[in-house]
């Protein structure tokens, strides 16, 4: 056996806990300079028993500690040795679950076993690459079992990102590939003389909306941005239907906001799609949904749904930095065409010797969340609804909640809201802040500086209003004892801040 265990215990620490810190795209954790020089740096207290194993995770490999859980004490950042990272304040507790996770202790066993056990080069002929290669082919199972796909529709990415990448990229090559076979054989079919044109939502993560630009700018496709309802939050079906045109061959929409978690109608979709498809002979409309902030919090079935294709992100439920592409019959009833060649894995459409630890990570996530998915979403439900009713008799006329729309779901963990006030801007509220890590929307803005999120603002959120927001996504492991910390702060805070005035 071949084993690494120093190295493999600082790269599981900085993935959990440095991820919290560094995490680029989902979340602005605030720092709090100002609030931890104002406050001594208080012993760590005990905190509330596990949830269920896995809840509270705090591992032991060889006498180093691994937390994974959502509060920084002392004890971790000494056992981790971040001396690098003044910044923290011991005492803070996470509640920005919709930006990244931590690895349940599970996942984190599996990634270490398949690191100690199942190094070898899965398409390699001997033992070793059998033992890599039955680990990957366990988790695409499990990782098909969670979406309610068959195993071989799994295509394993490096994430969400690449995920998505590849499915406008295929959209792209679908219609190129189409129309060069109308033009040779049959003649111009409706559409193909155009561009190709892709249907997205205005609220999309940048990994769909940027790609989508950059296509449209470098004039390989069309793109409308349906923007979102002021009143339900949500993309209507009629919107995204009235947008179709012959050219269309890609409709993209994400199945929760990461903001807001608006569930969004993809079924109702499908369904309209479906039937249009019926009518066209050649150019079928691809439906595709981002499934990253859905996973691990609503019941995802691939079938219910009717899409041809699902995002997969690993690290918003409690897996390692991976994702997996759902293909409904790739290559066969769907079209797939990679972005990278290379040495024939899977099966041609993304290969690149496989990452089997982060794989095997990945699957045990899946499991998890096939076992266990009405107890974490009743759970997180539970403490969601707990700390906005903790907000509203606190801050009683001066909560907004922007994420409540007539007749929308929201995803179970996500609460939007506002402290509304003229100092008490999101950035500052959280800057100021001794305990709570949240953010004000998705980080991959942070160069748009402090102005107000353009998803709260699409979704029909005064300026002023929007400019005050704090996204708090709690966890499968959040307490109400965690959330009476968290309002007990938000009141010091903002008194704090108003007293400044
Ligand atoms: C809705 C959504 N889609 C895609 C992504 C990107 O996934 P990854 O970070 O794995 O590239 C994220 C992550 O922030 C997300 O929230």
């Amino acid at each position: 056996m071949f084993v690494f265990p120093g190295r493999l215990l600082s790269f599981a620490a900085s993935r959990s806990d440095l991820a919290t810190l560094s995490s680029r795209c989902s979340g602005r954790a605030s720092r709090g300079r100002a609030a931890d020089r104002r406050t001594p740096r208080r012993k760590a207290s005990s905190r509330s028993p596990p949830l269920r194993s896995g809840s509270r995770m705090a591992n032991k490999f060889d006498g180093i500690t691994i937390v994974t859980g959502h509060a920084f004490n002392d004890e971790s950042l000494n056992d981790h040795n971040l001396h690098h990272l003044p910044d923290i304040n011991p005492q803070r507790i996470y509640m920005d679950y919709n930006a990244t996770t931590p690895l349940e202790p599970q996942v984190m066993q599996a990634v270490s076993e398949a690191l100690q056990d199942a190094w070898g080069n899965p398409s390699s002929n001997h033992i070793a690459g059998a033992t890599a290669r039955a680990i990957i082919n366990q988790s695409r199972q499990s990782v098909a079992r969670m979406v309610g796909g068959k195993p071989e529709d799994i295509i394993f990415t490096s994430g969400g990102t690449e995920a998505n990448n590849l499915v406008l990229h295929t959209a792209v090559e679908y219609f190129r590939k189409s129309c060069g076979a109308a033009e040779q054989g049959e003649g111009l079919q409706n559409g193909c003389h155009s561009l190709p044109h892709i249907i997205t939502s205005n609220v999309e993560h940048d990994s769909i909306k940027r790609v989508a630009l950059h296509l449209q700018k470098e004039g390989k496709a069309d793109v409308t941005f349906v923007p979102v309802s002021r009143v339900s939050g949500r993309v209507e079906v009629e919107d995204i239907i009235a947008a179709v045109r012959p050219a269309t061959c890609l409709i993209s929409v994400m199945l929760a906001n990461n903001e807001t978690g608006v569930i969004m109608p993809l079924q109702e979709i499908c369904q309209r799609v479906k039937f249009l498809n019926k009518q066209r002979e050649r150019l079928r409309i691809l439906v595709h949904t981002d499934a990253a902030q859905a996973l691990g919090k609503i019941p995802v079935d691939v079938q219910e749904l009717g899409v041809d294709y699902l995002t997969i992100v690993g690290h918003k439920f409690y897996a390692p930095r991976i994702g997996a592409l759902f293909v409904n019959g790739p290559g066969s009833r769907t079209p797939l065409h990679p972005m990278l060649f290379g040495g024939g894995q899977e099966r041609n459409f993304r290969p690149g010797t496989e990452n089997t630890p982060m794989i095997a990570g990945l699957g045990k996530a899946s499991e998890l969340v096939t076992l266990n998915l009405s107890e974490y979403s009743s759970h997180m439900q539970s403490i969601k609804l707990y700390l906005e009713e903790q907000m509203e008799s606190v801050f009683r006329d001066k909560i907004r909640f922007n994420n409540r729309f007539p007749g929308s779901d929201i995803l179970p963990n996500t609460t939007n809201m506002s402290i509304l006030g003229p100092r008490l801007q999101g950035w500052r509220v959280l800057s100021t802040c001794r305990r709570l890590l949240a953010s004000v929307g998705a980080a991959c803005h942070s160069a748009s500086g402090h102005r107000p999120s353009h998803i709260l603002l699409s979704c029909g959120v005064p300026s002023e209003v929007a400019g005050n927001a704090l996204r708090v996504s709690v966890g499968r492991g959040t307490t109400k004892a965690e959330v009476d910390a968290v309002v007990e702060d938000l009141r010091e805070t903002v008194q704090l801040l108003e007293e400044m005035n």
